[in-house]
């Protein structure tokens, strides 16, 4: 069946990244399709075992998700923060030296509750970035999600860079509803970026048909949704493992 296609497609993309190493995005025809990145880093490997552990304790699981949400946005960023090149004094003399533009903040939007766990991580990294929260329930029998909190600015221009958080990409009911809400503001998919940290398949063929272009970062590919809609194996659910209200 196409999906399962187009699934096995990513899923053999990122392991020739992962054989080759790759660190950047593909060119060519498929700079036009949805790319999904999972770096290759033990980094990556450890703090996701750490919090697909169920014995992990909340603190512990939040701090994971953000060395998680650091590491996924530096290679996020790696080929499209603008710079600005300078000439400074050093001790010993000039130095011609790359700046990040501070007149070109990038735009990052945390999905809470469990975006707000990649958050700080994220932006604490950037020199110059501007955060929009947005707020989205999922239906516990339908999945359908519903804002109720939006942030994100009336406008945004089509070629400002924009990151999205949200740790889990399970049915992407809610992705959808939150990327659908920043391209109708003017972004463009091709300069967005989604910070995951456990994606599914359901998710990424829903984002890929509707949003070509879009870049997609995160520690892993889980094979399956259950019928509840969470992520298997995955880590259970984000948002009460970060503020401890299971
Ligand atoms: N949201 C979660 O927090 N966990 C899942 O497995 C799926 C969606």
């Amino acid at each position: 069946n196409p999906a399962r296609r187009a699934i096995s497609g990513w899923a053999a993309r990122r392991d020739l990244r992962r054989q080759a190493g790759a660190q950047q995005a593909s060119t060519g025809p498929s700079n036009q399709q949805m790319l999904v990145y999972v770096p290759p880093h033990p980094l990556v490997k450890h703090w996701l075992a750490v919090v697909r552990n169920v014995a992990t304790p909340s603190a512990l699981f939040r701090g994971a998700l953000g060395e998680l949400g650091r590491i996924l946005t530096y290679e996020a960023l790696r080929d499209v923060l603008p710079t600005i090149d300078g000439v400074v004094d050093t001790p010993m003399g000039e130095a011609e030296v790359t700046f990040i533009d501070p007149n070109r903040p990038v735009k990052v939007i945390p999905v809470l509750r469990a975006g707000l766990a990649l958050q700080e991580q994220a932006t604490s990294m950037i020199p110059t970035s501007a955060t929009y929260h947005v707020g989205c329930v999922r239906d516990d029998t339908t999945f359908e999600p519903s804002t109720y909190l939006n942030k994100l600015p009336a406008e945004l221009s089509p070629d400002e860079l924009i990151v999205v958080l949200d740790p889990m990409l399970a049915t992407g009911g809610t992705m959808m509803s939150v990327l659908e809400n920043i391209t109708s503001r003017g972004a463009q998919a091709k300069n967005i970026r989604v910070i995951s940290v456990v994606a599914a398949p359901p998710a990424l063929k829903k984002i890929s048909e509707k949003f070509p272009g879009l870049k997609i970062y995160t520690a892993i590919i889980d094979p399956e949704v259950n019928e509840q809609g969470y992520i298997i194996p995955g880590l259970g659910d984000a948002g009460d493992r970060c503020f401890g209200t299971q």
